[in-house]
């Protein structure tokens, strides 16, 4: 009852806001979705599909760092129209994450509970909803080297490793910090971002994957890919993890060399792109592309994570200019991701139940290509909703 008390007051808040029909097709289609994945009592959730195919494939809740946006997309489009059908639905696939809270042995407990009770926390205010978000902190905190200054991405007895995407399970650390004044979850979000931006960057703002620490001393060992096409290439999802990444260390430090290195990797995504006007990125920007090997996947869900952040970015930049460019290439990436050659409905063969196709797992081609992300709709739903607050 509480909750619904505050949905009316949401709803009187945004109730006019008219954003493009994108939101209602998410709607549309993500509504159908959850009420597949009730028929299996929520046992699975959504993680990719290949479009042409009516079943995505899914991983059980408490596995993969794409669970709470399931959850996630039906909060960014109850900004937009709060309903109580789609209050349930976000809080039906939410509440099956709350154990994510007590897990210590993965560092994608931020992206999990952040996309879907952060964002009902903020929301709703409801008091539980900051209880999970703090004893997630808690746990996320035991991943803190001090030697290091780092959260462990991933367990491996190949030392201690780093990857670029951990830069979003900073914002857990931050905000659970900024709700309870403990000031040691900011110290350890503050320490990752200045080693990440240490380590992970080359002289030309491009970005490294994976870092290896040696956890005895903190060194680095060596530097590297999982997910792009070299260890010396520049995976594109990756590159929008550090500008999303760095554009909210910045939210929440105003620390200004991490609005310099947003806005550098920022630069980098732009000049990289395929043309000023094919602004939908390759999976990696340094994957080859030309007579012996003539096709390369896009990634959309890197253009999506990339326009969000960007959308964001563009409201701390202090020129005018820089302010307006980033802006005017998001609405740009935003437009062409919702154009009828990546939208599901853009395509008459299309079946699965997803906004936008052409999404890469990577590393091409051994891992999923031209699919469907939950984490691509999930930025795309998460970018429109802050164009529509501007
Ligand atoms: C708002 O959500 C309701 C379902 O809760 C749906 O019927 C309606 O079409 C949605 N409106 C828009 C504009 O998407
Ligand atoms: C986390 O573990 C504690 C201690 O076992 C338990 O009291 C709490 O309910 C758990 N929290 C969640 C969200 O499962
Ligand atoms: C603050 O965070 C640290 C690290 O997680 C934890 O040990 C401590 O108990 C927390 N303090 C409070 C008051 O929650
Ligand atoms: C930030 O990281 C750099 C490189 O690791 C280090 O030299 C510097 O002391 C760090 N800054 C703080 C305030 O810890
Ligand atoms: C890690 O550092 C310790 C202490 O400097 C050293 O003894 C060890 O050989 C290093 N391990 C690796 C894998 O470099
Ligand atoms: C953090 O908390 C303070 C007040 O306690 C608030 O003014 C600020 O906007 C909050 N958010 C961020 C992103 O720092
Ligand atoms: C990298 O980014 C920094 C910070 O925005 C900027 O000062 C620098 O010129 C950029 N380097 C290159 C090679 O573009
Ligand atoms: C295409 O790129 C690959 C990988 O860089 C290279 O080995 C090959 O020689 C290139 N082919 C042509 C025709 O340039
Ligand atoms: C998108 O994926 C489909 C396969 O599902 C592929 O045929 C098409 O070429 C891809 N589009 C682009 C622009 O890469």
């Amino acid at each position: 009852m509480f909750a619904l008390a505050l949905l009316t007051t949401l709803l009187l808040v945004t109730g006019g806001v008219d954003t493009f029909n994108v939101m209602s097709y998410a709607n549309v289609q993500y509504t159908i979705l959850y009420h597949q994945y009730l028929d299996i009592s929520f046992k699975t959730y959504p993680f990719m599909g290949y479009p042409l195919q009516s079943d995505w494939i899914s991983i059980p809740p408490l596995y993969s760092f794409t669970n709470g946006f399931f959850s996630g997309i039906f909060w960014n489009l109850l900004e937009v129209n709060a309903t109580h059908n789609i209050l349930k639905m976000a809080t039906d696939l939410m509440l099956p994450l709350a154990p994510v809270a007590n897990m210590t042995n993965t560092h994608d407990v931020g992206f999990v509970i952040m996309s879907s009770f952060g964002h009902a926390y903020q929301l709703l205010k409801i008091p539980e909803y900051l209880q999970i978000v703090v004893t997630t902190a808690n746990s996320l905190s035991t991943r803190y080297s001090p030697i290091v200054r780092c959260t462990r991405s991933w367990d491996s007895s190949q030392g201690f490793l780093v990857i670029i995407d951990n830069m979003m399970n900073l914002e857990l650390l931050f905000e659970a910090s900024n709700r309870t004044n403990n000031q040691t979850w900011h110290d350890m979000a503050w320490q990752h971002a200045n080693r990440t931006m240490h380590e992970h960057f080359r002289a030309d703002n491009s970005t490294y994957h994976v870092v290896e620490y040696n956890e005895t001393d903190g060194s680095v060992i060596r530097k590297y890919t999982a997910q792009g096409y070299a260890d010396w290439s520049t995976w594109s999802r990756g590159q929008a993890w550090a500008v999303a990444g760095f554009t909210i260390a910045y939210r929440y430090t105003k620390h200004q060399p991490f609005l310099d290195k947003a806005i550098g990797a920022a630069n980098y995504f732009l000049s990289h792109l395929p043309s000023e006007k094919d602004v939908i990125p390759y999976w990696d920007f340094d994957a080859p592309h030309n007579s012996t090997i003539p096709y390369q996947p896009r990634d959309t869900s890197a253009a999506a994570i990339f326009a969000s952040g960007l959308v964001e970015l563009s409201q701390y930049v202090g020129v005018q200019e820089l302010r307006d460019r980033f802006l005017t290439k998001a609405k740009a990436i935003v437009d062409q991701l919702i154009s009828p050659t990546y939208l599901i409905l853009g395509n008459k063969d299309y079946i699965l139940r997803a906004v936008i196709a052409n999404g890469t797992q990577g590393p091409y081609p051994s891992h999923p290509y031209d699919v469907a992300t939950v984490f691509g709709d999930y930025y795309l739903t998460q970018a429109v909703l802050r164009l529509s607050k501007l």
